[in-house]
């Protein structure tokens, strides 16, 4: 307990320094200058492993490869995270889920090296509707955030659709919290809170943590 407590208090401060965004219609200069995905995720495995966590649910996977090793940052490249490439490195069970085949494709073919991984060409929410298992890290990353979409509603509902599978104690990640209000946690963010989530941050991307 006090090893997660310890991760808790390092994560706090994981978006100090980080610019936020009133709007959603970043200019290329913004995107790059915005905080990266890259340091929410291997903090939210750390937490995740400190749980003695053992499945992954991702919802919107990596449309980026990856062509240089998982240490490095290269702004341009890892604006979207790469993500599924590090759940896939924890050797949990990890369960990626998006829309688009194209996406599906290549995150297929970046996690090709990781047994633990499965990648599904399916809706997100039908997918979790159906999930059948405990999960213990929940990575929200889907609708993108675009003027005129339900982006903040359909995370809402994705975790609600998620929400009898968390097991007791579970972490949720979302991306993209860093524009808009919130962005795709606009809606979300204060249902956990209220859910008695505790919201360690809340920057490029949110980690929120139920004990
Ligand atoms: C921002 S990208 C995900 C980036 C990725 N998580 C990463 O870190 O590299 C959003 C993805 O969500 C997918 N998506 C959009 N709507 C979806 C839905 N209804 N169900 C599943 N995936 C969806 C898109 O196709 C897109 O590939």
């Amino acid at each position: 307990m006090q090893d997660i407590q310890n991760i808790a208090e390092k994560i706090r401060t994981l978006s100090d320094g980080e610019k936020r965004f009133s709007y959603t219609d970043l200019t290329l200069e913004e995107q790059l200058a915005r905080g990266k995905p890259k340091k929410y995720l291997e903090a939210a495995i750390e937490l995740f492993r400190a749980l003695d966590g053992k499945t992954i649910v991702e919802i919107g996977c990596m449309r980026q490869p990856m062509n240089h090793p998982m240490s490095e940052l290269h702004p341009k490249c890892c604006n979207d995270g790469h993500s599924t490439v590090f759940w896939c490195s924890t050797g949990a069970e990890v369960y990626s889920v998006d829309i688009d085949f194209k996406a599906v494709r290549i995150a297929k073919k970046s996690i090709r090296e990781y047994r633990n991984g499965k990648v599904l060409w399916t809706d997100g929410l039908k997918f979790l509707k159906k999930f059948k298992s405990r999960i213990d890290l929940l990575f929200l990353d889907a609708w993108d955030v675009l003027p005129g979409t339900q982006y903040a509603e359909n995370h809402l509902l994705a975790y609600l659709a998620a929400k009898d599978k968390l097991r007791d104690r579970n972490i949720i990640v979302i991306d993209d919290t860093d524009v808009g209000g919130g962005g795709k946690g606009r809606l979300l963010l204060p249902v956990l809170q209220a859910e008695g989530y505790d919201i360690l941050v809340s920057g490029r991307q949110t980690i929120a943590l139920k004990l």
